[in-house]
Protein backbone atom coordinates (compact mmCIF):
# COMPACT_ATOMS: atom_id res chain seq x y z
CA UNK A 1 0.00 0.00 0.00
CA UNK A 2 2.54 2.80 1.04
CA UNK A 3 5.61 0.80 -0.60
CA UNK A 4 5.83 2.98 -3.54
CA UNK A 5 5.53 5.92 -1.68
CA UNK A 6 8.54 4.72 0.33
CA UNK A 7 10.66 3.90 -2.27
CA UNK A 8 10.41 0.09 -1.33
CA UNK A 9 9.81 -3.18 -3.13
CA UNK A 10 7.85 -4.73 -0.18
CA UNK A 11 6.51 -3.71 3.16
CA UNK A 12 9.74 -4.14 5.17
CA UNK A 13 8.18 -4.65 8.72
CA UNK A 14 5.79 -7.94 8.38
CA UNK A 15 5.59 -10.77 11.30
CA UNK A 16 6.45 -13.03 9.14
CA UNK A 17 9.19 -15.58 9.96
CA UNK A 18 10.77 -14.69 6.37
CA UNK A 19 14.54 -16.01 6.54
CA UNK A 20 15.98 -13.25 3.87
CA UNK A 21 15.15 -10.59 6.40
CA UNK A 22 16.46 -12.28 9.51
CA UNK A 23 19.06 -9.39 11.50
CA UNK A 24 22.38 -11.10 12.90
CA UNK A 25 22.73 -9.57 16.44
CA UNK A 26 25.88 -10.60 17.94
CA UNK A 27 23.22 -12.50 20.48
CA UNK A 28 21.10 -14.09 17.40
CA UNK A 29 24.51 -14.97 15.36
CA UNK A 30 25.65 -16.67 18.54
CA UNK A 31 22.66 -18.64 18.99
CA UNK A 32 22.72 -19.49 15.40
CA UNK A 33 26.61 -21.18 15.38
CA UNK A 34 25.52 -23.26 18.44
CA UNK A 35 22.21 -24.34 17.09
CA UNK A 36 23.98 -25.24 13.40
CA UNK A 37 26.39 -27.01 15.62
CA UNK A 38 24.63 -29.00 17.11
CA UNK A 39 22.52 -30.69 14.28
CA UNK A 40 26.39 -30.54 12.39
CA UNK A 41 28.15 -32.36 15.10
CA UNK A 42 25.29 -34.87 16.05
CA UNK A 43 24.47 -34.02 19.72
CA UNK A 44 21.39 -35.04 19.94
CA UNK A 45 19.07 -32.28 21.67
CA UNK A 46 19.38 -28.26 21.76
CA UNK A 47 17.05 -25.92 23.62
CA UNK A 48 16.97 -22.51 22.59
CA UNK A 49 14.75 -19.98 24.74
CA UNK A 50 13.69 -17.00 24.68
CA UNK A 51 11.08 -14.12 25.31
CA UNK A 52 8.03 -13.66 22.91
CA UNK A 53 8.72 -12.32 19.40
CA UNK A 54 12.25 -12.14 19.75
CA UNK A 55 13.39 -14.58 17.04
CA UNK A 56 13.13 -18.20 18.14
CA UNK A 57 10.62 -19.34 14.94
CA UNK A 58 12.57 -17.26 12.72
CA UNK A 59 16.01 -18.36 13.71
CA UNK A 60 14.15 -22.22 13.08
CA UNK A 61 13.24 -21.55 9.96
CA UNK A 62 16.74 -20.07 8.75
CA UNK A 63 18.09 -23.42 10.01
CA UNK A 64 15.50 -25.07 8.34
CA UNK A 65 16.46 -23.42 4.91
CA UNK A 66 20.12 -23.43 5.02
CA UNK A 67 20.00 -27.85 5.69
CA UNK A 68 20.47 -29.05 2.28
CA UNK A 69 17.41 -31.27 1.52
CA UNK A 70 19.78 -33.65 -0.01
CA UNK A 71 21.80 -34.53 3.34
CA UNK A 72 18.78 -33.43 5.86
CA UNK A 73 14.54 -34.58 6.34
CA UNK A 74 13.24 -32.34 8.76
CA UNK A 75 10.49 -32.07 11.11
CA UNK A 76 8.76 -28.77 12.00
CA UNK A 77 6.18 -29.25 15.20
CA UNK A 78 4.78 -25.73 15.80
CA UNK A 79 1.76 -25.92 18.11
CA UNK A 80 2.74 -29.19 20.62
CA UNK A 81 -0.22 -28.89 23.10
CA UNK A 82 -0.88 -32.76 23.00
CA UNK A 83 -2.80 -34.59 24.96
CA UNK A 84 -1.08 -37.55 24.66
CA UNK A 85 2.28 -38.92 23.30
CA UNK A 86 1.13 -40.62 20.40
CA UNK A 87 -0.14 -37.43 19.15
CA UNK A 88 2.86 -35.93 18.76
CA UNK A 89 4.36 -38.97 17.34
CA UNK A 90 1.93 -38.74 14.73
CA UNK A 91 2.68 -34.93 14.59
CA UNK A 92 6.17 -36.02 14.20
CA UNK A 93 5.72 -38.42 11.40
CA UNK A 94 3.73 -36.44 9.45
CA UNK A 95 5.83 -34.06 8.99
CA UNK A 96 8.43 -36.09 8.70
CA UNK A 97 7.09 -38.45 5.55
CA UNK A 98 3.70 -37.38 4.67
CA UNK A 99 3.67 -40.03 2.38
CA UNK A 100 3.53 -42.92 5.18
CA UNK A 101 1.06 -41.84 7.52
CA UNK A 102 -0.85 -44.32 8.90
CA UNK A 103 -4.07 -44.70 8.25
CA UNK A 104 -5.95 -47.71 10.09
CA UNK A 105 -7.05 -46.42 13.93
CA UNK A 106 -4.90 -49.65 15.42
CA UNK A 107 -2.00 -48.19 13.76
CA UNK A 108 -2.74 -44.68 16.04
CA UNK A 109 -1.46 -46.52 18.79
CA UNK A 110 1.76 -45.52 20.43
CA UNK A 111 4.13 -48.77 19.82
CA UNK A 112 2.94 -48.95 16.31
CA UNK A 113 3.78 -45.26 15.85
CA UNK A 114 7.10 -45.38 17.36
CA UNK A 115 8.36 -48.26 15.56
CA UNK A 116 7.65 -46.60 12.15
CA UNK A 117 9.33 -43.42 13.45
CA UNK A 118 12.48 -45.18 14.81
CA UNK A 119 12.13 -47.30 10.75
CA UNK A 120 11.89 -43.73 8.74
CA UNK A 121 14.78 -42.00 11.28
CA UNK A 122 17.25 -45.34 10.22
CA UNK A 123 16.41 -45.58 6.73
CA UNK A 124 17.12 -42.13 6.29
CA UNK A 125 20.53 -42.07 8.01
CA UNK A 126 21.43 -45.33 6.08
CA UNK A 127 20.31 -43.41 2.90
CA UNK A 128 23.24 -41.21 4.22
CA UNK A 129 20.83 -38.08 5.53
CA UNK A 130 20.58 -36.60 8.79
CA UNK A 131 17.05 -36.31 10.78
CA UNK A 132 16.23 -32.79 12.34
CA UNK A 133 13.10 -32.33 14.44
CA UNK A 134 11.86 -28.88 15.86
CA UNK A 135 9.42 -28.63 18.12
CA UNK A 136 8.50 -24.97 19.14
CA UNK A 137 6.07 -23.64 21.08
CA UNK A 138 6.90 -26.65 23.73
CA UNK A 139 6.46 -23.83 26.52
CA UNK A 140 2.83 -24.80 25.94
CA UNK A 141 3.14 -28.49 26.56
CA UNK A 142 0.96 -29.05 29.73
CA UNK A 143 1.27 -33.23 29.50
CA UNK A 144 4.51 -34.09 31.22
CA UNK A 145 4.15 -37.33 29.50
CA UNK A 146 4.95 -35.23 26.04
CA UNK A 147 7.83 -33.95 27.32
CA UNK A 148 9.07 -38.00 28.72
CA UNK A 149 8.13 -38.75 25.24
CA UNK A 150 10.70 -36.67 23.87
CA UNK A 151 13.19 -37.93 25.50
CA UNK A 152 12.38 -41.33 24.97
CA UNK A 153 12.80 -40.46 20.82
CA UNK A 154 16.58 -39.40 21.92
CA UNK A 155 17.30 -42.83 22.61
CA UNK A 156 16.89 -43.28 19.25
CA UNK A 157 20.09 -44.35 18.49
CA UNK A 158 22.73 -46.53 16.79
CA UNK A 159 26.10 -47.68 18.91
CA UNK A 160 28.05 -44.43 18.13
CA UNK A 161 25.34 -41.74 16.69
CA UNK A 162 21.95 -40.28 17.48
CA UNK A 163 19.30 -41.40 14.91
CA UNK A 164 17.78 -37.54 15.31
CA UNK A 165 18.67 -33.71 16.56
CA UNK A 166 16.00 -32.80 18.17
CA UNK A 167 15.39 -28.79 18.86
CA UNK A 168 12.85 -27.57 21.25
CA UNK A 169 12.00 -23.57 21.51
CA UNK A 170 9.88 -22.51 23.62
CA UNK A 171 9.72 -19.52 25.79
CA UNK A 172 11.38 -18.59 29.13
CA UNK A 173 9.20 -20.75 31.07
CA UNK A 174 10.15 -23.64 29.51
CA UNK A 175 13.67 -23.99 30.57
CA UNK A 176 12.23 -24.54 34.34
CA UNK A 177 9.74 -27.07 32.86
CA UNK A 178 12.65 -28.74 31.62
CA UNK A 179 14.88 -28.49 34.26
CA UNK A 180 11.96 -30.54 36.32
CA UNK A 181 12.42 -33.15 34.43
CA UNK A 182 16.16 -34.11 35.26
CA UNK A 183 16.54 -36.92 32.62
CA UNK A 184 15.40 -34.62 29.94
CA UNK A 185 17.37 -32.03 31.12
CA UNK A 186 20.29 -34.32 30.98
CA UNK A 187 20.30 -34.84 28.02
CA UNK A 188 20.32 -31.05 26.18
CA UNK A 189 23.94 -30.59 24.88
CA UNK A 190 23.46 -27.28 23.51
CA UNK A 191 21.21 -24.48 25.57
CA UNK A 192 21.00 -21.07 24.67
CA UNK A 193 18.52 -17.87 25.35
CA UNK A 194 17.68 -15.20 23.01
CA UNK A 195 16.93 -11.80 24.65
CA UNK A 196 15.97 -8.42 23.36
CA UNK A 197 17.80 -6.03 21.41
CA UNK A 198 19.77 -2.83 22.87
CA UNK A 199 19.05 0.87 21.06
CA UNK A 200 21.99 0.05 18.92
CA UNK A 201 20.61 -3.00 17.19
CA UNK A 202 17.30 -1.65 17.19
CA UNK A 203 18.67 1.00 14.98
CA UNK A 204 20.69 -1.24 12.87
CA UNK A 205 17.70 -4.12 13.05
CA UNK A 206 15.37 -1.31 11.11
CA UNK A 207 18.38 -0.55 8.92
CA UNK A 208 18.88 -3.64 7.77
CA UNK A 209 14.86 -4.91 7.04
CA UNK A 210 14.44 -1.40 5.12
CA UNK A 211 17.15 -2.44 3.01
CA UNK A 212 15.68 -5.61 2.06
CA UNK A 213 12.71 -3.91 1.43
CA UNK A 214 14.73 -1.82 -1.24
CA UNK A 215 16.48 -4.81 -2.83
CA UNK A 216 19.60 -2.23 -2.23
CA UNK A 217 23.13 -2.79 -1.04
CA UNK A 218 23.47 0.15 1.50
CA UNK A 219 22.46 0.30 4.47
CA UNK A 220 23.18 4.25 4.89
CA UNK A 221 20.65 4.85 2.54
CA UNK A 222 17.45 3.97 4.46
CA UNK A 223 18.44 7.04 6.77
CA UNK A 224 16.89 8.93 4.45
CA UNK A 225 13.00 6.90 5.96
CA UNK A 226 13.84 7.44 9.24
CA UNK A 227 15.80 9.84 11.25
CA UNK A 228 18.56 8.85 13.44
CA UNK A 229 17.10 9.87 16.83
CA UNK A 230 13.72 7.18 15.59
CA UNK A 231 15.35 4.49 16.82
CA UNK A 232 16.16 5.83 20.47
CA UNK A 233 11.74 6.16 20.64
CA UNK A 234 11.24 2.54 19.00
CA UNK A 235 13.58 1.16 21.10
CA UNK A 236 12.10 2.80 24.74
CA UNK A 237 8.40 1.89 23.48
CA UNK A 238 9.00 -1.70 22.07
CA UNK A 239 11.60 -2.64 24.48
CA UNK A 240 13.69 -4.04 22.03
CA UNK A 241 11.25 -7.10 21.16
CA UNK A 242 11.45 -7.56 16.66
CA UNK A 243 7.67 -8.15 16.49
CA UNK A 244 6.63 -5.06 18.39
CA UNK A 245 9.38 -3.12 16.59
CA UNK A 246 7.56 -4.64 13.25
CA UNK A 247 4.11 -3.84 14.64
CA UNK A 248 5.14 -0.01 15.43
CA UNK A 249 7.45 0.62 12.18
CA UNK A 250 4.64 -0.71 10.08
CA UNK A 251 1.80 1.23 11.43
CA UNK A 252 4.32 4.62 11.19
CA UNK A 253 5.52 3.73 7.43
CA UNK A 254 1.55 4.15 6.82
CA UNK A 255 1.07 6.85 8.81
CA UNK A 256 3.65 8.61 7.01
CA UNK A 257 2.07 7.87 3.88
CA UNK A 258 -1.47 8.92 4.63
CA UNK A 259 0.05 11.99 6.09
CA UNK A 260 2.67 12.07 2.88
CA UNK A 261 5.25 12.99 5.55
CA UNK A 262 9.20 13.02 4.18
CA UNK A 263 11.04 11.62 7.06
CA UNK A 264 9.71 9.54 10.11
CA UNK A 265 11.67 11.37 13.16
CA UNK A 266 10.49 10.64 17.23
CA UNK A 267 7.51 13.56 17.39
CA UNK A 268 5.81 11.67 14.50
CA UNK A 269 6.56 8.53 16.14
CA UNK A 270 5.18 9.28 19.24
CA UNK A 271 2.26 10.70 17.18
CA UNK A 272 1.35 7.23 15.77
CA UNK A 273 1.79 5.29 19.53
CA UNK A 274 -0.60 7.83 20.16
CA UNK A 275 -3.57 7.10 17.35
CA UNK A 276 -3.03 3.75 16.96
CA UNK A 277 -3.35 3.22 20.38
CA UNK A 278 -0.08 0.91 20.87
CA UNK A 279 1.49 0.08 23.95
N1 LIG B 1 16.88 -11.14 14.25
C1 LIG B 1 15.78 -10.84 13.55
N2 LIG B 1 15.88 -10.29 12.32
C2 LIG B 1 14.78 -9.94 11.60
N3 LIG B 1 13.53 -10.13 12.03
C3 LIG B 1 13.36 -10.68 13.25
C4 LIG B 1 14.46 -11.06 14.07
N4 LIG B 1 13.99 -11.58 15.21
C5 LIG B 1 12.66 -11.54 15.10
N5 LIG B 1 12.27 -11.01 13.94
C6 LIG B 1 10.91 -10.77 13.46
O1 LIG B 1 10.08 -10.62 14.59
C7 LIG B 1 8.88 -11.36 14.43
C8 LIG B 1 8.72 -12.32 15.58
O2 LIG B 1 9.77 -13.29 15.53
P1 LIG B 1 9.51 -14.83 15.87
O3 LIG B 1 8.15 -15.23 15.43
O4 LIG B 1 10.66 -15.60 15.34
O5 LIG B 1 9.55 -14.77 17.46
P2 LIG B 1 9.46 -15.94 18.51
O6 LIG B 1 10.62 -15.79 19.41
O7 LIG B 1 9.28 -17.24 17.82
O8 LIG B 1 8.14 -15.53 19.31
P3 LIG B 1 7.05 -16.46 20.07
O9 LIG B 1 7.67 -16.87 21.38
O10 LIG B 1 5.88 -15.55 20.28
O11 LIG B 1 6.75 -17.63 19.19
C9 LIG B 1 8.94 -12.07 13.10
O12 LIG B 1 8.23 -11.33 12.15
C10 LIG B 1 10.39 -12.03 12.72
O13 LIG B 1 10.57 -11.89 11.35
MG1 LIG C 1 7.72 -18.59 17.71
Amino acid sequence: MYEAYWNLKERPFQNTPDPRYLYLSPQHEDVLMKLTYAIAQGLGCALLTGVFGCGKTLIARVILRDLGNQRFCWAYVNNPAFSEPAELIRAILRSLSPQILPEKKTELLLDPLLERLYNVLLDNVREGKENVIVIDEAHIIEDTSILEQLRLILNFQTEDRFLLTLLILGQPELKSKIDALKPLSQRIAVRCHLGTLNEEEVGKYIAYRLKIAKGSDSANECEDIFDKEAAKLIFLHTGGIPRKINTLCDFVLLSGFAKKVNRIDSSFIDKVIKEFNLS
